[in-house]
């Protein structure tokens, strides 16, 4: 089929996440190799955004596509059997994790992944409430829209009993006082504990979070908060579920995020990055507690696909695949060289904030560096037409053949783990670019009111 037919059905036929359905322009991509994609007229793409950051052994990688074309000759088997392919992915998994998880639910989806482990978290605890933060992403179900914290959120409302918001952290932000890291958790933490006491400890069942929340602009947690957020649920005997289905299988530069706070949750949400985005998989790490608690106490849950063993085996070649290019060490030396080349964008005019933690990386835009006035408005990329100097960057990212996710004023850069030092250099010259095209569209910009979102 050509592309323009492609075009035309997926317009006529296709409803696209997130957007309004008139007119739209989706690109159709007509090759790819390793962190490249090329589109309908044969333009070029780095992949800087990993597809939707799942696509974290590149494209096309040739093991993945082995086991693709393998994966034939395996039984399908519903949930209730075990299967191969099924056993030694979760017995992996559980060895990757922090050492107290035991055992996985698998899921075909990051949602689906958290809709579990909040249920999870009731049957154990017997708390109904769940408590999550306002600038967090956690899916676009019914609950797990509910348990995210951003304007996405609003499509879901008005949400079922018991979701509960607290605020967080946002170290460039920051609009209080503060000498340390450690002072500002402790401060975040100490208001978060008068929450919990003002909602009845006991009618909590879980405090959620993305360990670094990823699409509204990677922010860092201060020294000290994600692990003063596991004493508060360890004293109030709430669930701990840490959202890594973006930071996930090494993103972060370690297997897991939570891995760099030396804390261990008693549920982990996985999805995307568990088959390098080849299929559909996500789930839920249990602690051994957890687990513990449903040997003798009937688990009420179950899916069609959960373990589906042909979607298990890509999930192993990914993570054979991970370990075989020793990711973890490689992520790690890659974020030393576009850290750097990050560290240069601040010298732009609307460059107000870049941080970066493997090769999970996000720039912040803003229209004065001074009043820190965010480029665009809060929640009004959410539903609109057009994202204003955001949308016109991103248009000119496209068109130096940097492909990426952008969301409220940040832009993130994701690429696929595999990424080489060359490559980092090719792709972050493509955004200075960008950069100093913007500031030539725009030598000055309107500003509004400067709000310290
Ligand atoms: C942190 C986080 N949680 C959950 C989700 C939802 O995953 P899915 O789109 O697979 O349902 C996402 C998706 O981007 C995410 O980034």
């Amino acid at each position: 089929m050509d592309s323009t037919t492609i075009k035309q059905l997926d317009q006529q036929f296709v409803i696209q996440s997130w957007s309004k359905q008139a007119n739209r322009d989706a690109k159709v991509v007509t090759h790819s190799d390793g962190i490249y994609f090329w589109d309908q007229n044969n333009k070029k793409y780095f992949d800087m955004n990993a597809q939707l950051i799942y696509a974290n052994l590149g494209h096309k990688h040739p093991r993945i596509m082995n086991a693709l074309a393998k994966i034939n000759q395996l039984e399908i088997s519903a949930p209730g059997f075990a299967s191969a392919s099924k056993s030694k992915l979760a017995k992996k998994i559980v060895e990757l994790a922090p050492a107290n998880m035991a055992k996985v639910y698998f899921t075909t989806a990051g949602a689906e992944s958290n809709e579990q482990a909040m249920k999870m978290a009731k049957a154990v605890t017997g708390g109904y409430k769940i408590f999550s933060r306002y600038r967090s992403y956690h899916g676009s179900t019914f609950g797990a829209g509910n348990l995210t914290g951003e304007s996405r959120r609003l499509g879901s409302e008005p949400s079922p009993p018991g979701f509960v918001k607290f605020d967080m952290p946002y170290v460039y932000r920051e609009y209080q006082q503060y000498t340390s890291e450690q002072e500002l958790s402790a401060q975040y933490l100490t208001r978060l504990e008068r929450q919990i006491n003002c909602e009845g400890p006991e009618t909590i069942a879980a405090l959620v979070i993305e360990t670094i929340p990823g699409s509204n602009g990677v922010l860092l947690p201060p020294d000290g908060y994600i692990k003063g957020i596991e004493t508060l649920c360890r004293r109030y005997h709430i669930m701990m579920i840490c959202d890594e289905v973006m930071s996930g299988f090494g993103r972060s530069g370690e297997w897991f995020a939570c891995n760099h706070y030396d804390v261990e949750p008693d549920l982990i949400t996985f999805a995307k990055g568990v088959t390098g985005g080849y299929l559909p998989l996500g789930g839920v790490i249990l602690s051994e507690q957890v687990a513990k608690h449903f040997d003798t106490n009937h688990f009420s849950s179950g899916a069609t696909y959960s373990g589906h063993p042909l979607v298990c085996e890509i999930g192993n070649a990914a993570i054979a695949a991970y370990e075989e290019l020793d990711t973890i060490n490689h992520v790690k030396r890659m974020e030393k060289v576009l850290g750097e080349r990050l560290q240069r964008l601040l010298a732009y005019k609307y460059v107000g904030d870049v941080r970066i933690k493997g090769l999970f990386a996000a720039v912040e835009l803003v229209k004065n560096k001074v009043t820190k006035e965010p480029i665009i408005d809060y929640g009004s990329d959410y539903g609109k037409d057009t994202q204003g100097y955001m949308g016109a960057f991103t248009k000119l990212l496209s068109e130096e053949g940097f492909s990426t996710f952008n969301h409220e004023s940040n832009v993130l850069i994701t690429p696929p783990l595999t990424i080489t030092t060359a490559e980092i250099h090719e792709a972050m010259d493509l955004f200075e670019k960008a950069l100093v095209a913007f500031e030539e569209l725009y030598p000055e910009m309107e500003e509004g009111h400067a709000l310290n979102l």
